[in-house]
Order: structure tokens, then sequence, then C-alpha cells
């Protein structure tokens, strides 16, 4: 099977794992991956992530042209300017999960890390997660915010929205995803109650020891 069909199904595959899970909901959200050729399948814009075909995936080129597929997410230019930033990147997931929202509609007065570091594994697998300030959905002026936010940080925030989330592959970026929003729905679980987040020497040490 060619490298553009595997993906096609791994993007149906995991679009109804994040649906299933409900991490998905409606038509909301949108996943890509990266081909060889510097290609980009992403998925249609409208398409509810539960229920995605294949054949109707968009593929796009780097500069945005339609190759094949239906019309793609109307969110494609921040896909296209993270990965610019991002050459290691081949995969990009984008949803509204509940927790994760929630905390992208809190009062942030600190924007460059947006939850506390409670795990290792928020450590490992997001990382700083800044906030770039609310823009429309489909709003070209969100390409330049994320591209600049996506420089250093593997996830990011868009506030009254939900995280951008890249990773080497379609699964990576995956996990990356449900470890933000586990640790969205920790942050909640635990509310006003005084935590102990890991310290500076202890992120230091995850970060030395795992690369990602
Ligand atoms: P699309 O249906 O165009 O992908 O938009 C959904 C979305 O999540 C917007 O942020």
């Amino acid at each position: 099977m060619s490298q553009e069909q595997e993906l096609r199904e791994k993007l149906v595959r995991m679009g109804a794992l994040l649906y299933n899970r409900q991490l998905a909901h409606g038509s909301a959200g949108n996943l890509s991956v990266r081909l060889d050729d510097g290609s980009i399948l992403i998925t249609p814009t409208n398409s509810s992530l539960g229920f995605l075909e294949p054949e109707r995936i968009s593929k796009i080129r780097p500069d945005g042209a339609l190759i094949a597929g239906d019309p793609p997410s109307k969110e494609y230019f921040f896909h296209l300017a993270v990965y610019e930033e991002r050459p290691a990147a081949r995969a990009i997931v984008h949803l509204h999960s509940t927790y994760s929202v929630a905390v992208s509609c809190l009062c942030h007065e600190e924007t460059e890390d947006v939850l506390p570091p409670l795990t290792a594994y928020h450590v490992m697998r997001v990382g700083k997660l800044p906030l770039v300030r609310y823009f429309r959905p489909g709003d070209r002026a969100l390409a330049k915010a994320v591209r600049e936010a996506s420089k250093d940080h593997r996830a990011i925030m868009l506030a009254n929205h939900g995280p951008i989330v890249s990773g080497a592959t379609i699964e990576e970026a995956v996990y990356a995803y449900e470890e933000l929003e586990e640790t969205a729905k920790l942050y909640f679980i635990i509310g006003d109650r005084k935590t102990s987040p890991l310290k500076a020497e202890q992120i230091a040490e995850i970060n030395r020891t795992f690369s990602n």
C-alpha cells in the first residue's frame, strides 16, 4: 500500500478514535499529516472526525492548492504555518475537547504557559503551552500568530478555541493531545486546592532524559 493510502486510512482510524473518546464532537476539529513529497493530507472542512472517508480526505500542496479530495479544513493555513516552522513535524491535531477549551476560555495573566507542569507525562509530551490571542476560526491572521508561537513549541493554545499539537507521527501528535486534555481535566478537578507542580530541576531532568 502507498504511503498516501496508508496515511489516509490512519487519519480515518484516528478521527474515529478521537470522536469515540469524545475528544471531538459535531464537525469540530481537524487533523493533518505531511507526506514525504511535502504535500499534506488534511480533513475536509465541515467533516465529522467520527465519519471520515479515506478518498474524500483533502490533499493540498504546501502552497495550499487543492490536489485531490474534498475542500480542505478552513484552518489549513495554520497547519501549513506549523509545518513550515517545524520541519520535523509530520502530523497536526487540532480539537475542541472540553477541558482544553475550558482552559482556553480562562482569563490568563501569564500567557507563556497556560497549564502547570502537574505530571511528568505532561512535561514530556506537551511541554510549555503558550496562549495565542483570539482570532475567529478561519482568520488568516491566525496563521501568523500560530507560526510565531509554533517556533519553539509543539503545542499551543488558541484563546476561546482550543489546542494545536504537532508531532513526528500522527500517533505522537494524538498521544500528546490526549495528555494535554488529561492535564486540563486534572487542573479543573484540583480546582482551588493547593497543588505541587514539578519543580524546575525535575522538569530539566525529564527533558534531559526523554527526547519527546
Ligand atoms: P473545519 O471543519 O473547517 O476543519 O473547521 C473546524 C474547526 O475546528 C475550526 O477550528
